[in-house]
């Protein structure tokens, strides 16, 4: 819901007096009017959900409003709709003594238990036909009680312990689809209305995203969030949370003002101005209640807001009253309550799953337990952040909540549950599938395996996107090939495409000769790509075309790019320190590496493109020379080099991008190979020297 200043969570502050001039009839007459159209709209958008105005046109009448309230301070009232925006001023919540006690429900958890409910209202009603009942959602919320006096809010006070609650007046008149002023003719003197003030779902997921930003505590689930909400002491901070409320009963000093059935009474208060349940509807006897009760359940999930059951309460009030109160729960209500969705359990173990797009997930292993009407025996923890947010250690007690299909949550630690010997959770180095680097760049929360192109659960994801059409657009080979030739053992990396023969396709279930053929032939046509493409292909992360195309005529060759140091890719537009270090990692995996050599056995040739007139080739890079050469000396060969932009070093490390290796090249050549640095010959150095346009003598 994005609407209005107040409907948005944007409040404007009570301007300055700027007039002293009194209001005249005019303005007195027009400040009464936008009041009632504005309530006119607030109602029709909060009560019965059918706004009839763009939000621009409400705001502009809302403004308003505003403006002349603050010009005319004479003309101010308390049930004014822009007085919602809450106060500053703290408040103290005192003891409201509730003029009824607010009872509870008793519950029912089964049929059979609905059914003895159902019995035992028709013995005791002496009738044997079926009762009506009203069915309502059990919304998971918090009771209130709000007093009106002359139709307009006096006193609203939280349930407490049923005979006396907590004043919460100035939080409650900050919820929209709350009236201040009770709308139409028929309003008693003096009205108390029940409901439940909660959460809407969407609005619990935006503001703990919010409260998260902001390092703050989130909330477990939208009922605390709406508990916590209304024992603000701030009533502003109570103002820019988004609560509804939805009203249950209705009790008036003369009963003969009411109609004389439950469902009646409600449309009453909904004529007043308050929102009532849409899902509420009316059953004959047990059977519609045990329909109207899996028919709810089976929405559960699709509704906006949680509910925790169903309540049955007989419609006829003059049954109601014959059949009474037993000790703290009325005889002619019952709660058949749905599966909950929280429940507590033992985190056993963390494991590390990897995604098909690397991302390194922690997932905790619990001791199986009943929630949302499933067993539960895993939860993911998200990422390492959200550990270290929740404090999760392995054999912690835990909420666990699955909520409708969402995938169940950890969500709070119990730590008066913690034993002595609880482990904190580590991520590993190493992928826990294909035994690559785990990186966790600064400032993201994911961590990712870096074998990109060889791990077995990035496969898949590998090899789709090497195929795409903006990659090396392979014709005819879908996900739905891929899944199969992974599935069936005959991919294993993008290389392995390369070898497919019509004779392995055809074995394929439903892949016809000529299909096989021409995806062979697609294939084939994929063996000479331009450079960039290449490496976009490869799917470094955050390499998308643009970067690839960059990185490409900046270096010319996959060689360079593969050799270059952070410091000389960030050269390149676009390439900040985390896509230098996503390429970095990817080329420094010896599982990449081996699959792009694998490739270039396949007969996969990269085209080199033309660098861009003004950047050096090799720039970045550290060579070193070892051994003999006999076309030129080590000096010349140095100055070819660094003519190209390399830097020349004596030692092998990690770090070299190359070694030339002439005759009888000793130590630096072996370090070279264990370090896995690529080496050139002599004739291999000439070729690069030509192939940049460097005389090689
Ligand atoms: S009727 C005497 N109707 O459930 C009747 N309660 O366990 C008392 N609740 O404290 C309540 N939706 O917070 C009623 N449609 C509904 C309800 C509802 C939610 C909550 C309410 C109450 C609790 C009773």
């Amino acid at each position: 819901m994005a609407r209005c200043p107040v409907r948005s969570g944007h409040f404007f502050e009570k301007r300055e007096c700027q007039s002293m001039s009194k209001a005249t009839p005019d303005i007195t007459q027009r400040v009464e009017e936008l009041r009632s159209v504005i309530d006119d709209h607030n109602y029709r958008y909060y009560v019965l959900d059918d706004p009839r105005i763009p939000d621009a046109e409400y705001d502009r009448l809302f403004r308003e409003l505003q403006t002349l309230e603050a010009d005319y301070p004479e003309l101010a009232s308390d049930t004014s709709p822009t007085r919602r925006v809450g106060s500053a001023a703290e408040t103290s919540f005192e003891e409201v003594v509730h003029r009824l006690p607010m009872l509870s429900l008793d519950n029912a958890f089964n049929e059979d238990e609905l059914r003895e409910f159902d019995r035992r209202v028709r013995d005791r009603l002496g009738i044997s036909e079926d009762v009506e009942y009203v069915c309502e959602p059990k919304l998971d919320g918090l009771a209130v009680s709000l007093h009106y006096e002359n139709g307009a809010l006096t006193t609203a006070a939280t349930r407490g312990d049923g005979y006396s609650g907590e004043d919460i007046t100035a939080n409650i008149r900050t919820i929209p689809s709350v009236p201040l002023k009770l709308r139409g003719e028929d309003v008693p003197d003096l009205v108390e209305i029940r409901g439940e003030v909660y959460m809407p779902k969407d609005g619990f997921e935006q503001l703990n995203r919010r409260l998260a930003e902001r390092g703050e505590k989130t909330f477990v689930n939208p009922r605390n969030a709406a508990a916590g909400s209304l024992r603000q002491k701030k009533s502003t901070v109570t103002a820019k949370r988004p609560l509804e409320m939805c009203a249950y009963s209705v009790a008036v000093t003369d009963e003969s003002l009411l109609p004389d059935t439950q469902w009646d009474g409600l449309q009453r208060v909904q004529s007043w101005g308050f929102r009532i349940n849409p899902e509420m509807r009316k059953a004959k006897g047990v059977e519609e209640c045990l329909e109207a009760y899996s028919e709810l359940m089976a929405k559960r999930d699709t509704l906006p807001y949680e509910i925790d059951g169903i309540v049955f309460k007989v419609n006829r009030l003059d049954q109601q009253n014959a059949l009474g109160f037993v000790s703290r729960a009325p005889r002619w209500a019952i709660a058949h309550k749905f599966p909950a969705q929280e429940e507590l359990t033992v985190i056993e173990d963390v494991e590390f799953q990897v995604g098909r797009t690397g991302a390194v997930t922690p997932v905790a292993r619990l001791k199986p337990v009943f929630v949302g009407g499933v067993t539960v025996s895993n939860a993911t923890l998200h990422n390492m952040d959200e550990i270290r947010r929740l404090d999760v250690r392995i054999g912690d007690t835990v909420f666990i909540r699955r909520a409708g299909d969402v995938i169940p949550q950890v969500v709070k630690v119990v730590p008066e549950k913690r034993p002595s010997g609880a482990r904190e959770v580590e991520l590993p180095d190493h992928c826990p599938v294909c035994d690559s680097d785990v990186i966790q760049i600064e400032g993201e929360a994911v961590a990712r395996c870096s074998g990109g192109l060889f791990c077995p659960a990035q496969r898949k994801e590998a090899i789709r996107h090497y195929a795409s059409r903006k990659a090396l657009d392979i014709e005819g080979l879908g996900d739905k090939w891929i899944d199969i030739m992974v599935d069936q053992g005959m991919v294993k990396t993008v290389a392995d495409l390369y070898h497919l023969t019509t004779d392995d396709l055809v074995k394929l279930e439903r892949m016809g000769e000529k299909s096989a053929a021409n995806l062979v032939a697609a294939i084939d046509k994929a063996r000479k790509p331009v450079l960039w493409r290449f490496l976009y292909a490869l799917g470094i992360r955050e390499v998308g075309e643009a970067t690839a195309k960059g990185l490409a005529s900046h270096f010319g060759t996959l060689e360079a790019i593969a050799a270059a140091d952070e410091e000389s890719l960030q050269s390149v537009p676009d390439v900040g320190p985390i896509v230098a270090g996503h390429i970095r990692s990817f080329f420094e995996q010896t599982h990449n590496r081996e699959t792009l050599d694998a490739l270039r056995d396949a007969g996969v040739e990269w085209q080199e493109e033309q660098i861009q007139k003004g950047d050096k080739p090799l720039k970045g890079q550290t060579w070193v020379l070892t051994g003999t050469l006999s076309g030129m000396t080590r000096d010349e060969a140095k100055e070819k080099l660094e003519s190209l932009g390399a830097k020349v070093a004596g030692s092998v490390s990690k770090k070299t991008a190359c070694v030339v290796a002439g005759e009888a090249a000793g130590s630096k050549l072996a370090k070279a190979e264990q370090l896995e640095v690529p080496v050139l010959d002599e004739a291999g150095l000439v070729a690069l020297l030509h192939e940049h346009g460097v005389d090689a003598g």
